[in-house]
């Protein structure tokens, strides 16, 4: 399995469990030490490469792959092309892409993707909150904005709040890009609902999941 934009390799470790055999790369030297690090420290074989998925060669194929929480949609349309040729030649005929997105209504009715959650380790605790400031669907672009507080720890009542600039994808705008690549939208799934659930080619939702086919016919860019 292969996972673009592994970060600090959670995804990794939980399919290296399952007997997988796992590479992930990640453009981040730090999150790429991590998932290292994270692998190594269970003792479970896997490889996380330092590398931008918009433009790899690892030089070998993979049975499937899979891109969460929302990952690809730090990619431009452009940059989501190559990304998609790149994985079209590293997946067998037939094997499986799973891809999970924020996929908006084009009325823009819906609520604004949103989550917030606390996490501790040792000492430390933290707060995350995780909003989307602003979606343009017109210009296809979202401003994702996370703010960290610090709860307990050393550098308790700290706040560190960073923003993202993330592409808006409704299912017309995310199909036809899926359209001009080597892959067909087999299923789609509502990651929101526990397990997910199957849904209609154009659902919308903050935690969709599109299974891509890898067609025969490879489109080289
Ligand atoms: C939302 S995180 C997801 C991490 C991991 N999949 C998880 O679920 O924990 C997105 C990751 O994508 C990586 N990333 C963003 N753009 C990238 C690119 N062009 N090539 C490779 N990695 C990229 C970031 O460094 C970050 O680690």
């Amino acid at each position: 399995m292969l996972e673009p934009g592994c970060g600090s390799g959670r995804y990794l470790e939980a399919l290296a469990r399952r007997g997988l055999d796992v590479v992930g790369i990640d453009s981040s030297p730090v999150m790429v030490e991590l998932a290292r690090k994270r692998l190594a420290k269970s003792s479970l074989p896997g490889e996380a490469v330092l590398d931008d998925m918009t433009d790899f060669d690892l030089g070998r194929s993979f049975d499937g792959a899979v891109c969460a929480i929302a990952t690809i949609q730090h990619l431009t349309r452009e940059e989501l092309g190559r990304h998609l040729s790149c994985m079209a030649r590293h997946l067998a005929e037939d094997s499986r892409y799973m891809v999970q997105l924020a996929l908006y209504d084009p009325s823009g009715r819906q609520r604004l993707p949103s989550s917030s959650w606390e996490e501790s380790r040792g000492e430390l605790s933290l707060r995350i909150d995780w909003t989307t400031a602003e979606v343009d669907l017109a210009a296809g672009r979202a401003l994702q904005r996370s703010r960290i507080e610090i709860l307990t720890g050393p550098r308790k009542g700290e706040v560190v709040v960073e923003d993202h600039a993330m592409t808006a994808w409704t299912p017309e705008t995310w199909g036809a890009a899926i359209a001009t690549s080597s892959f067909v939208i087999e299923r789609v799934f509502d990651g929101a609902e526990e397990p997910p659930v199957p849904v209609e080619e154009h659902a919308t939702g903050g935690l969709i999941w599109h299974e891509l086919r890898r067609e025969a016919r490879a489109i080289e860019r």
